[in-house]
């Protein structure tokens, strides 16, 4: 896993620690962008568009990258397509999946935006507020992927998407308020194996056939990055390939030229992101305890550890510059006052501890976590123990080092609080 460290040399760690102070994310537009290539070079029988899914990582210049390289984006509540408006992206670019049915979407579709329902109750909201309209539906096709249940977004266990069974639903609500469904959408988090993407095209297709005036089949994000050396990334150009032919038999069985969309979060930034911190402490529990290593980071800036037991690679930099040959075997924690916010979880597991082997570290080496880019600065928690938001820096394709946002103070962090009387009556 040492390559996905590339972009952080120990000289730009320690200038960046130097500067920016520790814990910071740093990210590399050189892997933004190569990402993003492959992306739109996913395969395809006939039209084809690539949203990238904000809520991986909402940054504005990350948002302004994709929008000049030619993305188009995909929101998860109404607040997020605003935010991104708000950083200048076209509103008809962006298409919502939320979970809430958003507030201000009245205010969005005028301005563009479009609107995929993800239950039978959206659908009928949607139809009430704004009868006569095309609307997309995501589909709960009956399969999930994904490594637990906190990931995994299909089948009998996941809330997301209308039901497959519920189709006929659907077309009553549809019906009742004029709604023409044009877009069916699935998202399953399928991971890198093609029988998967197989099973669910055919499935998602299958619903397809149900509504005559779709045109576009979204097949959602989940491609997947490895973080691990056991793990394997999704080869966009196999995965594609198989989606293609699923498109092309559609179109000899039924004589309909589907346009394909896809939405990938994790694909399009996660390599692209290193957290990195500094080691405060090391901690032992005795010869048939552990050893601790005690960062400057901690569950509030980096929280998928803690919450689904995920894995990322890690690399020391030690502050005199030499690696020691000798190893050590530790367990990596966070700073903050919970048992939980641990870095070494079991894989899957957060309640599980596995200790991990590094370069023998002292306190005051950094630490780095890599493949931080998705679900990391933007699935935080934020200011638990009053710990300030961190900062994120960019290192640019001409190798300048970009702040893309600041450290928060404690004053803005107490911004918010106030002691205002209300009137209730
Ligand atoms: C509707 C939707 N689309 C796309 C994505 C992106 O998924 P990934 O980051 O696995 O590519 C998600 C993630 O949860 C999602 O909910």
């Amino acid at each position: 896993m040492e390559k996905v460290f590339e972009f952080l040399t120990p000289e730009r760690a320690f200038k960046l620690a130097k500067t920016v102070g520790t814990p910071t994310y740093i990210y590399d537009e050189g892997e933004l962008c190569h990402a993003a290539k492959d992306v739109l070079n996913f395969p395809h029988a006939f039209g084809f568009k690539a949203r990238y899914a904000i809520k991986a990582n909402p940054n504005a210049y990350i948002l302004r990258l994709f929008d000049k390289l030619g993305l188009h984006f995909d929101a998860s509540s109404g607040y997020e397509a605003e935010r991104a408006m708000l950083v200048g992206i076209n509103p008809e670019k962006i298409q919502i999946t939320a979970q809430e049915y958003p507030k201000n979407l009245k205010y969005l579709l005028e301005k563009g935006v479009l609107f995929n329902a993800t239950s039978c109750l959206q659908l009928e909201m949607f139809g009430n507020e704004f009868p006569g309209k095309e609307v997309s539906i995501r589909v709960n096709p009956g399969i999930g992927s994904g490594h637990n249940n906190r990931t995994n977004v299909g089948g009998l266990s996941s809330s997301f998407g209308i039901w497959h069974e519920w189709i006929p639903e659907v077309k009553k609500i549809a019906e009742k308020y004029g709604l023409t469904v044009t877009k069916l959408h699935t998202h399953i988090g399928s991971g890198s194996d093609p029988k998967t993407w197989e099973k669910v095209v055919n499935l998602s297709l299958n619903a397809v056939k149900k509504f005559p005036h779709v045109h576009t089949l979204n097949l959602g994000g989940g491609y997947k990055i490895a973080r691990t050396a056991t793990e394997k990334s999704t080869d966009l150009l196999v995965i594609g390939l198989t989606v293609k032919k699923a498109f092309e038999t559609f179109y000899k069985e039924t004589g309909r030229k589907l346009d394909l969309e896809i939405e990938p979060g994790t694909y399009l930034v996660a390599k692209a992101g290193i957290l990195l911190s500094k080691i405060i402490d090391k901690v032992s529990t005795g010869k048939d305890g552990y050893t601790f290593l005690k960062l400057d980071t901690g569950m509030n800036d980096m929280t998928r550890t803690t919450l689904y037991g995920a894995i990322h690679p890690v690399k020391i930099y030690p502050a005199n510059g030499i690696l020691p040959k000798e190893k050590e075997t530790v367990v990596v924690v966070g700073h903050c006052c919970e048992s939980g916010d641990i870095f070494t979880p079991v894989p899957g597991d957060p309640e599980g501890i596995l200790p991990i082997e590094l370069p023998k570290s002292r306190v005051g080496d950094l630490l780095a976590f890599g493949v931080a880019g998705a679900y990391c600065a933007s699935m935080s928690l934020i200011n638990y123990n009053s710990f300030p938001q961190i900062p994120e820096v960019l290192i640019a394709l001409d190798g300048k080092f970009i702040l893309l946002r600041k450290r928060q103070s404690l004053q803005d962090m107490i911004a918010l609080e106030c002691e205002e009387v209300l009137d209730l009556t």
